[in-house]
């Protein structure tokens, strides 16, 4: 393992979102390894104020003020690092908001300007870079999940399933990049940053205990500059990992990743009846045996691998 350490000097990274909380923390910290960092916010003075704060250090960084909920927006936060810097070799999609409410309660109009702004906004941003980077023959992207998104949250259904979607676009973005030199991961940040405030309530009353103790040992481990070490890598040259979902912050990185029970199968190679599946799906469930497909075709692979031997 190398010990030498990670700079990005003469790299031009894009963070959405860099104007405040994780994306500000990730902005310095990139700018603090040589890159050359492009601020979009869509608060002006928050993306002027992460600018002065990387120039103060004796950074290099331009403020782009908009939205990455269009088309427009995404290109033109690009544009502006073509324009700028003069080249793309890393996207950190993290610009984000909530609009929690109960799923009975949220509006249509909620929904979508959450999956506009995280699902859309990444697309729309990373799109019109993934072909800069396709050209150069080298890129980095990282994606924005959320623990709310792989595992659930009461009254986040538009941002968890934002969130999910997320993994989804990372999934396929890393497997058609790789032949161009382009990885792509998604991470799953925790930490306190005050996203939300000024709106509906974060959680429903009748989990707000459970969610203050869960938090209660980790809370004073939860800052955006705990996450920020991770992204850094993953935006670098150095990052040899893509495809994969990381939690991280509090201290920790771990992977997160979607498993495949090997199952229950039909003895005969029949469908099933409905009273067969309710007999056998708890055990189908049974953790012992999963596997981690890499793709579609490794998880068709993996069901096939496993059919019982005999007449189908
Ligand atoms: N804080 C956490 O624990 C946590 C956990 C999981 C995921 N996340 C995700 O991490 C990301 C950053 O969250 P944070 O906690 O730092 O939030 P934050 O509110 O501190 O920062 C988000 C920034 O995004 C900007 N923004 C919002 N909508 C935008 C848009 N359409 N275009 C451009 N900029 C926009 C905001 O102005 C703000 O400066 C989000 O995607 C969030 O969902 C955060």
């Amino acid at each position: 393992m190398s010990s030498d350490s990670i700079r990005l000097d003469g790299q031009v990274v894009i963070v959405t979102g860099a104007g405040h909380g994780l994306g500000q923390a990730y902005a310095r910290a990139l700018a603090a390894r040589g890159a050359a960092v492009v601020c979009n916010d869509v608060v002006a003075e928050r993306a002027a104020d992460t600018v002065a704060a990387i120039e103060a250090a004796g950074g290099r960084a331009l403020a782009q003020v908009g939205t990455v909920a269009t088309p427009e927006g995404g290109a033109a936060i690009v544009d502006a690092a073509l324009a700028g810097f003069g080249r793309v070799d890393a996207v950190v999609n993290n610009a984000g908001q909530l609009r929690n409410a109960a799923f009975d309660e949220m509006t249509v109009d909620d929904f979508r300007a959450i999956v506009d702004t995280h699902l859309l906004g990444a697309f729309h941003v990373t799109q019109p870079a993934y072909r800069h980077m396709k050209a150069q023959g080298y890129g980095r992207i990282v994606f924005t999940s959320s623990s709310a998104g792989m595992f659930g949250s009461p009254w986040q259904a538009s941002y968890a399933a934002a969130k999910a979607g997320l993994v989804g676009l990372c999934n396929v973005v890393a497997l058609e990049g790789a032949a161009h030199g382009i990885r792509a991961n998604a991470i799953m940040p925790m930490a306190f940053t005050g996203i939300g405030e000024g709106g509906p309530p974060p959680y429903p009353p009748d989990v707000l205990e459970d969610t203050a103790a869960s938090l209660q040992p980790i809370a004073h481990l939860m800052t955006a500059e705990h996450c920020a070490p991770l992204v850094v890598y993953l935006a670098s040259r150095d990052c040899a990992e893509t495809h994969r979902v990381f939690s991280v912050g509090a201290s920790h990185v771990a992977r997160v990743f979607v498993g495949s029970t090997s199952g229950w199968y039909t003895p005969d190679g029949r469908p099933a009846t409905p009273e067969a599946v309710r007999e056998h799906l708890a055990g189908a469930s049974a953790l012992d045996g999963f596997a981690v497909p890499e793709s579609m075709n490794d998880a068709s692979r993996f069901v096939g691998a496993n059919l019982p031997s005999g007449p189908t």
